[in-house]
C-alpha cells in the first residue's frame, strides 16, 4: 500500500517542519509527501520520502517557473506527482506534455505518480473509460510498465469536493486501468480517515492520493494506519 499526501499550494517550510513532528507513521504502509517545492528541502531533512508536485522534462532550459528532475534529485527528492487534474484544468497540461514530464522524470531516475481521471460532464456521458483510455495510452506510450510509474485515478469531480466516487466506481475505474497498463493504480478524491478503509479494500485499489485529508497530521495518519491494515 502507498499512501501520498498531495499538500498542493498549503504549507511553506515552517508549516512543514511543525505537520512532521506532529506526524507519527504506522509501520507497513509506504508514505510520500508532496510540499511545495519552497518546502521540499525540509521535507526532505526530515528523511521522509518526498516527491514533488510537478516536474519538467528537459533537464535545463528558459522554462520560467519549471523545475527539472535533475534539480529534484540534487536536493535529494525521490519523485513527482505528473499530470493532476489542477495542473491540466487551471495550467493548460496536456496528454501529451504530462507524458513527457512522466518519462523524463523516470529516466532521470525519479518516482512517478501520474493522475488521470475523468470529469462530471465525461461521466454522466458515458465517457469515462474513453477517457481514461487516452489519458493512461499516452503514458503508457511515453513510459510503458515502468517499475517506478505509479497511476492515480482521481475522477475530478471528487476532488476537493467532499463527494467520494463509490468504492465500486473505483474498483470499475482501477480494473480498467490495470487492464491497459500494469502498474500499480492509487485511488484520490476526497479521501478522508471515514472512507480510507471501505475505498483501500478494493482489490483493484493499490492505495491512496490525498489532498485536503493530508494537511492534517491526525487525518492523515489515520489514513495512513487504515491502509496498513487492507
Ligand atoms: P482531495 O484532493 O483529497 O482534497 O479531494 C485529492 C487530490 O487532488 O489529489
Amino acid at each position: 500500500m502507498l499512501i501520498a499526501g498531495n499538500w498542493k499550494m498549503f504549507k511553506g517550510p515552517g508549516e512543514a517542519e511543525s505537520f512532521f513532528d506532529a506526524f507519527d507513521a504506522p509501520a507497513g504502509v509506504d508514505v510520500v509527501f508532496c510540499p511545495p517545492y519552497v518546502s521540499l528541502a525540509a521535507a526532505v531533512a526530515t528523511g521522509r520520502t518526498i516527491y514533488a508536485q510537478n516536474v519538467h522534462w528537459e533537464p535545463t532550459g528558459a522554462y520560467t517557473g519549471e523545475v527539472s528532475a535533475e534539480m529534484l534529485r540534487e536536493l535529494g527528492v525521490d519523485g513527482a506527482l505528473v499530470g493532476h487534474s489542477e495542473r491540466r484544468q487551471l495550467f493548460g497540461e496536456t496528454d501529451e506534455n504530462v507524458a513527457r514530464r512522466a518519462r523524463a522524470a523516470l529516466e532521470a531516475g525519479l518516482g512517478v505518480i501520474a493522475c488521470v481521471g475523468e470529469t462530471l460532464e465525461q461521466r454522466e456521458s458515458g465517457d469515462t473509460e474513453l477517457v481514461l483510455k487516452i489519458q493512461v495510452e499516452a503514458l503508457a506510450f511515453a513510459a510503458g510498465e515502468h517499475e517506478r510509474l505509479v497511476i492515480a485515478y482521481e475522477p475530478v469531480w471528487a476532488i476537493g469536493t467532499g463527494k467520494t466516487a463509490t468504492p465500486e466506481q473505483a474498483q470499475a475505474a482501477h480494473a480498467f486501468i490495470r487492464g491497459l497498463l500494469d502498474r500499480p493504480v492509487l485511488y484520490g478524491g476526497s479521501v478522508k480517515p471515514e472512507n480510507a478503509a471501505e475505498l483501500l479494500s478494493q482489490p483493484s485499489v493499490d492505495g491512496a492520493l490525498v489532498g485536503g485529508a493530508s494537511l492534517d497530521p491526525d487525518s492523515f495518519a489515520a489514513i495512513c494506519r487504515a491502509a496498513s491494515t487492507s
